[in-house]
């Protein structure tokens, strides 16, 4: 098992017979789905899932575990989802996947929430990774004029050499190469305020348990909030 089958299979375990799951998305989201799937077949678990992608409802549907959209249920009891960095205050950076908009929607309406990543993804201060924000196409170019002037050094994500990535909700992504975010409650602010924006991968004071993979096991942190 590599350390993302190690994760997903874990958090799979935390899943009770009657949840409403938020189903993440991801490379490392796509075992904990997989494990899932193995429950509800062999297991007879019954549950209902609330995917946060095309692809992840593609995979759970393929699977046999009932899908609804986050408007068709009262609220997630859990949600479980990968991530791109983890700072030692246990904030997030999400969206590698162009997913972050549904993720963040989903997780807003979760009990409870936890992210599964490997060991690589732990660190001190968010910003190493390219932080997502959505945008809609209307003004994106003022948007990133803008960026370019805060100094956040922004890219539009491509999925080739002159297509821009379209999010599933036909959205571009603009990545900003920041580094270190000192602050990120404050640019948290910034974005939520700039017009045109969507939702950007800052998720903060979000998750409830991580689980870490590494060489030497699983590392289980829980009760962060
Ligand atoms: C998608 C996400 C993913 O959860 C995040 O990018 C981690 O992905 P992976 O498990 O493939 O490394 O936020 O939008």
């Amino acid at each position: 098992m590599n350390l993302k089958e190690m994760v997903g299979v874990e958090a799979a375990r935390y899943v009770e017979d009657g949840m409403v799951v938020g189903l993440g998305t991801g490379t490392t989201a796509y075992y904990m789905i997989k494990e899932i799937g193995r429950r509800v077949k062999e297991e007879k678990l019954r549950i209902l899932g609330v995917p946060t992608s095309f692809a992840s409802k593609k995979q759970a549907e393929s699977l046999g575990i009932p899908v609804k959209t986050i408007d068709q249920v009262k609220k997630v009891d859990l949600t479980i989802d990968g991530a791109d960095e983890i700072s030692a205050d246990f904030q997030g950076i999400k969206g590698g996947g162009a997913a972050l908009l549904f993720e963040k929607i989903v997780a807003t309406y979760s009990d409870q929430v936890i992210w599964i990543v490997d060991g690589s993804k732990m660190v001190q201060k968010l910003g190493a990774f390219p932080l997502p924000v959505e945008v809609i196409p209307y003004g994106q170019q003022q948007i990133f004029q803008q960026f370019e002037k805060k100094g956040y050094h922004p890219v539009f994500r491509m999925i080739s050499d002159t297509n821009k990535t379209v999010t599933d909700c036909g959205h571009s992504i603009i990545d900003l190469h920041l580094d270190v975010i000192e602050d990120p409650f404050a640019l948290s602010d910034v974005l939520d305020h700039t017009v045109g924006v969507v939702e950007h991968g800052l998720f903060l004071n979000t998750v409830n348990t991580v689980i870490v993979g590494r060489e030497t096991g699983v590392e289980t942190i829980s009760n962060i909030r």
